[in-house]
């Protein structure tokens, strides 16, 4: 078995979750939150940014690193964590989803998907056993099936199809997955917003046994209340002695709500790609760093933040940074957007193990302007 999950305790106060996920390349502590670092780099973070900030895992994409440089040339440079300079802990995304968003550049059938490139139109094949080549040579420490990912909304019988279809991908996924010992294949679970198809996918993809089973069909544009129903009806299904992770969600709001639903792992290029358009993530709520209100605001981004970003510079001059377009703009806002929600997970952690999360959830919420 490529990883270990131990389940360390359940929160008295909501139920959610403390525990330890061990790969061949370290422990994480779950609950986390992945950075996404799509093209072999977490957008404007070196590695030893990353670690600063105590990313404990990376996520990667499959379909974005088979077309730019090729899984082939990431293998000859000695896997995905060499190529890119990062000995922690990655998992890579099937391809799945990205080639689903790609609209009328795809054509799918049971075979697989056909599609063009985003790059340069030309056309590609990915079936189940081609995305788990690709994902073998890349050499992450978790790997997903290869799915199809509903969009929403989507009428009964099309998410129907597209969970059993994604049952019998996650079947042959398995069968084409090499390394078994040091790549944990994970199923992911469909079912679009309809309670019986999520039941029916729960069954058949945990009938097949993977390591960790992924809620994916989330976060496609659905309103968060009805997110956070289809994940109480979910969990609960979901075996207690192996690692859960809500793929695509990384507001600050829905990962406490994951959280207290029973979910251990979470990724989302939210704070990353809102940091380049200059929108923090703070204690008190967003901040939109080009307002003309910060234009002499000395203030730090965040006061309540001990980050680099917020410990040396202002809001003022944050601001001048991205209105003149400069490059570290981004990166002193990425870097604090990612240590926001990293610590944010850090206290999720901390108010599990002391049974307290609803409490913590009540002041977070009442600082960050969220609703109830
Ligand atoms: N990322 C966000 N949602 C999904 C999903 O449903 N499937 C996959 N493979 N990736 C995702
Ligand atoms: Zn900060």
């Amino acid at each position: 078995m490529a990883i270990k999950y131990e389940l360390i305790k359940e929160c008295k106060q909501s139920g959610a979750r403390l525990g330890k996920i061990t790969t061949p390349h370290g422990v994480i502590e779950t609950p986390i939150f992945m950075p996404v670092g799509t093209q072999a780099t977490v957008k404007a973070m070196t590695p030893e940014e990353l670690k600063d900030i105590n990313s404990q895992i990376i996520l990667s994409n499959t379909y974005h690193l088979y077309l730019r440089p090729g899984h082939k040339l990431v293998e000859k440079a000695g896997g995905l964590h060499k190529f890119m300079n990062w000995d922690r802990p990655i998992l890579t995304d099937s391809g799945g989803f990205q080639v689903f968003s790609l609209g009328d550049l795809r054509k799918i059938s049971e075979e697989g998907v056909e599609f063009r490139s985003h790059l340069d139109g030309s056309k590609h094949f990915i079936s189940p056993e081609k995305a788990i080549e690709i994902e073998n040579a890349l050499g992450a420490d978790i790997i997903m099936a290869f799915d199809e990912c509903a969009p929403y909304p989507a009428d009964r019988n099309y998410v129907k199809n597209s969970l059993e279809r994604t049952t019998r991908w996650a079947k042959r996924c398995k069968e084409a997955h090499k390394n078994v010992d040091t790549q944990a294949l994970f199923g992911i679970i469909q079912g679009g917003m309809y309670k019986d198809l999520r039941e029916q996918s729960i069954k058949e993809i945990i009938d097949l046994d993977f390591p960790g089973y992924a809620v994916g069909g989330l976060s496609v544009g659905e309103p968060k209340p009805l997110m956070y129903e289809v994940l109480e009806y979910t969990t609960p299904l979901m075996p207690k002695d192996k690692p859960r992770y809500l793929m695509g969600v990384g507001s600050p709001d829905c990962l406490i709500e994951g959280v207290i639903r029973g979910i251990d792992m979470f990724d989302c290029v939210l704070p990353t790609r809102i940091a380049r358009n200059g929108t923090a993530m703070t204690s008190l709520g967003k901040v939109v760093i080009k307002n003309a209100k910060y234009a002499e605001d000395f203030m730090p981004l965040d006061p309540n933040c001990d980050c680099y970003t917020c410990k040396n510079y202002s809001r003022a001059y944050l601001r001048h940074l991205f209105k003149a377009g400069e490059i570290l703009s981004a990166r002193l806002v990425t870097y604090h957007n990612l240590y926001f929600l990293l610590k944010l997970m850090e206290n999720i952690r901390n108010a599990i193990k002391e049974d307290r999360l609803l409490d913590f959830r009540k002041e977070f919420f009442e600082k960050y302007g969220y609703e109830l």
